[in-house]
């Protein structure tokens, strides 16, 4: 038995990084899925190394017509389950270096996308008498960043429209949830793929390190499984314990960090 077992997925961002990770882990789970991105070739080769359960779609997350066609494309596969919005950009920049092309290129993909996601996926969830949409979010969308304006009020915007389509859509059974990963080691959150990239920014993490696609795919797994059916409206942090608090050298309580010891006197 999956844990997915006759679900239909949609997920975004699927042709590499997170989304692929959590394609995969939908399918070995029993779930068919739709993997949609811009990156067609790449995507087609994640479908095809998934297997017979998994199909490839052209989804431009930021266009309402690619969405009908990805709605379409799943409903030839069975009624549909769950939706990832996971698709997204980052463009970091000074505010005033960020032209108001530059902002809305960010906000599109990732702020319109995932209300262009939801909205589509309403009517074919309402039909199969329910479902999970998980919205992928940020830690930056919790705090933000110097040189993250536009990314950082995309996934506050996200966190805050996932709460809004929850209180929607409860009765319809179907439940809305943002994932707020930290550091996750893909060409988004690692673009030099530098091995000390992977510890040296997390040093003072309650887990001092990067984390890996399939640690974020597997929340997603379970939010979008029926063992989530009474979790909506929630935000759910995978990041090495980043929102707990920073480790504080000079505090008892950890001997890892090399920095100075606590002296009380
Ligand atoms: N990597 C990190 O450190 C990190 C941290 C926090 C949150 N996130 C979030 O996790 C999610 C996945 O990111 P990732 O780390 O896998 O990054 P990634 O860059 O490896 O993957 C993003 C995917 O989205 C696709 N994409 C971009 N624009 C698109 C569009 N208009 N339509 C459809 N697809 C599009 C890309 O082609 C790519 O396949 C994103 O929402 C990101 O903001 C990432």
């Amino acid at each position: 038995m999956g844990r997915l077992d006759g679900k239909v997925a949609i997920i975004t961002g699927a042709a590499r990084g997170q989304g692929e990770a959590e394609a995969r882990l939908f399918a070995s789970e029993g779930a068919k899925v739709v993997l949609g991105d811009v990156l067609d070739e790449a995507g087609e080769q994640a479908a095809a190394s998934i297997g017979e359960n998994a199909r490839y779609v052209h989804l431009d997350v930021s266009r309402e017509a690619d969405w009908a066609a990805a709605v379409e494309v799943a409903a030839g596969m069975g009624p549909l389950a769950a939706l990832v919005n996971n698709a997204a950009i980052i463009r970091p920049a000074a505010i005033e270096e960020t032209s108001l092309n530059d902002y809305m290129e960010v906000i599109n993909v990732n702020q319109v996308g995932t209300f262009l996601g939801m909205k589509a996926v309403l009517e074919p969830m309402k039909t199969a008498g329910g479902g999970s949409i998980v919205n992928i979010s940020s830690i930056d969308g919790l705090q933000s960043k110097n040189g993250l304006i536009s990314y950082s009020a995309s996934k506050f915007a996200i966190r805050g429209m996932t709460k809004t389509a929850a209180i929607e859509w409860g009765r319809f059974d179907i439940r809305v949830n943002s994932i707020h990963p930290g550091g996750v080691n893909t060409l988004m959150g690692n673009p030099t793929n530098d091995p000390q990239a992977e510890k040296e920014p997390y040093v003072y993490q309650a887990i001092p390190r990067i984390g890996a696609p399939v640690e974020i795919a597997y929340a997603a797994l379970f939010l979008a499984s029926d063992e989530a059916s009474y979790i909506t409206g929630a935000e759910l942090s995978v990041d090495g314990g980043w929102r707990a608090g920073p480790i504080t050298p000079g505090l008892p309580g950890t001997d890892h960090v090399v920095g100075y010891g606590y002296n009380p006197g």
